[in-house]
């Protein structure tokens, strides 16, 4: 077995009392036993539990096939979708691809430019994207369970009248892949229609618990990442975190620790990663506790942070402001590059003691020293140390933190699976749009 991902927080400063966590040891067993037996509140879309034990071994195959026909007729691969539909594939892409990705030369791509749109409404974003892709040769995933969220179909609308423009109906077909429900709504629909190539979102796993399934890995696979190490990474995850006690179970631990912080007054967590290739993991991070916690009046605010360029903008605020907040440091013990320091002949800058060094290890100490000094100033520090940042390690994060949160959500008595706020916006745009009634509309649209 490869290194496991641990989680630990200074004890000696006590803002968690060993105590507190042994009074949450029954709680996380009844709480385990739910979620195991699918028995809480929504559980319904469970499926996440087991699925990388039992995820549907034919689609795999056919999701990397898929993606390797993309990789060979597209220069340019638009992935459209929002929220749950969209921030797994690119948390993944951001976080385990070359960081200039989309700029490399081809060849040291080996697959297309990736590209995301439908997760906003602004004419400038789309029409600058237009422009990028230019002549280029194009394949389009449109990813929506429901077929009818407004953001993605709007930017479907454009990106398949383009390619039907440019390649013919026929052509076009060979270009369009669709995910989404395997048996209803107005995306399957069209898509059977069409003819388009579908992959399924599993009835039982709700969008900010789907980024496993080909929601996330057929964009994945096609931005050249191993999604065979992922799953791989996941069922040890599945493995690791379905141990039963506290001690044993680093997830437990977590969603027991920041359940203790919360009764305590502490209502926001600040994710704190140190590395601008976690940007779209903390938001991936952020659907999924904000969407699953925050109902019935309650919810631990999810914001993130990016150290240590936010320690410029909000390290003061962090530091010296309200305190109400505790911070989870999301730290990769061994990073995939690093470079050593240089020695200069004249030590203008006064930074040759550090020659020798690597970047790593200065930020390594970054990383201590901001824990060391938040701590101090009245945020709790909680922290998950992850051994690499590699596929495998990613499938690994992904159910640690689903087991979490799902795990967190029950502890505060909410139902981790439901999202019945996201609708209230929706209801006054279209107001204010002029949606017609549902009966005006055409079967499955809503
Ligand atoms: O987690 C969720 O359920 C949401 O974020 C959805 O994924 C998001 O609203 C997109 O919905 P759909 O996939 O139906 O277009």
């Amino acid at each position: 077995m490869e290194k496991e991902i641990r989680f630990d927080y200074p004890e000696e400063s006590g803002f968690i009392l060993p105590h507190e966590l042994e009074y949450f040891e029954p709680e996380i067993l009844r709480v385990h036993n739910l979620i195991h037996a699918r028995k809480g509140p929504g559980h319904e879309y469970a499926g996440w539990v087991d699925w990388p034990l039992d995820f549907n071994r034919a689609e795999f195959d056919r999701i990397k096939r898929t993606g390797e026909k993309i990789k060979e007729i597209a220069d340019v691969f638009i992935v459209i979708g929002i929220g749950g539909s969209y921030l797994g594939a690119r948390s993944a892409l951001e976080l385990l691809q070359h960081s200039f990705y989309n700029q490399l030369p081809t060849n040291k791509r080996g697959g297309p430019e990736v590209y995301f749109a439908g997760f906003n409404i602004s004419p400038a974003y789309l029409e600058h994207l237009l422009e990028l892709v230019g002549e280029k040769n194009l394949a389009v995933n449109i990813i929506s369970k429901s077929g009818t969220t407004l953001e993605p179909a709007l930017s479907f609308r454009v990106f398949r009248r383009l390619l039907e423009k440019r390649y013919g109906k026929k052509g076009a077909r060979d270009r369009i892949i669709a995910t989404t429900d395997q048996a209803k709504g107005a995306l399957k629909e069209l898509a059977d229609e069409e003819g388009y190539e579908t992959f399924s979102v599993p009835d039982d796993i709700g969008g900010r618990y789907s980024v496993l399934t080909a929601v996330g890995l057929l964009p994945i696979a096609v931005g050249g990442i191993n999604i065979d190490e992922i799953m791989q990474g996941a069922a040890e995850g599945h493995q690791l975190m379905s141990r039963v006690t506290l001690a044993e179970n680093p997830a437990y631990r977590y969603a027991a620790a920041r359940n203790i912080l919360y009764r305590k007054g502490k209502v926001i967590e600040l994710l704190a990663t140190y590395d601008p290739a976690f940007l779209y993991f903390s938001e991936w991070w952020k659907q999924l506790f904000g969407e699953s916690e925050g109902k019935d009046g309650k919810g631990i605010f999810p914001a993130s942070t990016n150290f240590t360029r936010d320690l410029h903008s909000l390290g003061q605020l962090i530091q010296e402001g309200y305190r109400n907040l505790f911070s989870t440091t999301l730290w990769v013990e061994n990073p995939t590059v690093d470079t050593e320091i240089d020695k200069l002949e004249k030590n203008i800058d006064g930074l040759n003691y550090l020659a020798g060094k690597t970047f790593h290890f200065v930020n390594e100490k970054a990383c201590r020293g901001t824990m060391a000094a938040h701590n101090s100033g009245g945020v709790p520090t909680l922290k998950i140390t992850v051994p690499g940042q590699t596929p495998f390690y990613y499938g690994q994060m992904v159910y640690f933190f689903e087991k979490a949160c799902a795990v967190s959500a029950y502890l505060l008595g909410v139902n981790p699976f439901n999202q019945p706020g996201v609708e209230a916006y929706k209801k006054k745009m279209f107001t204010l749009l002029g949606k017609p009634s549902a009966n005006l509309l055409p079967k499955n649209v809503k």
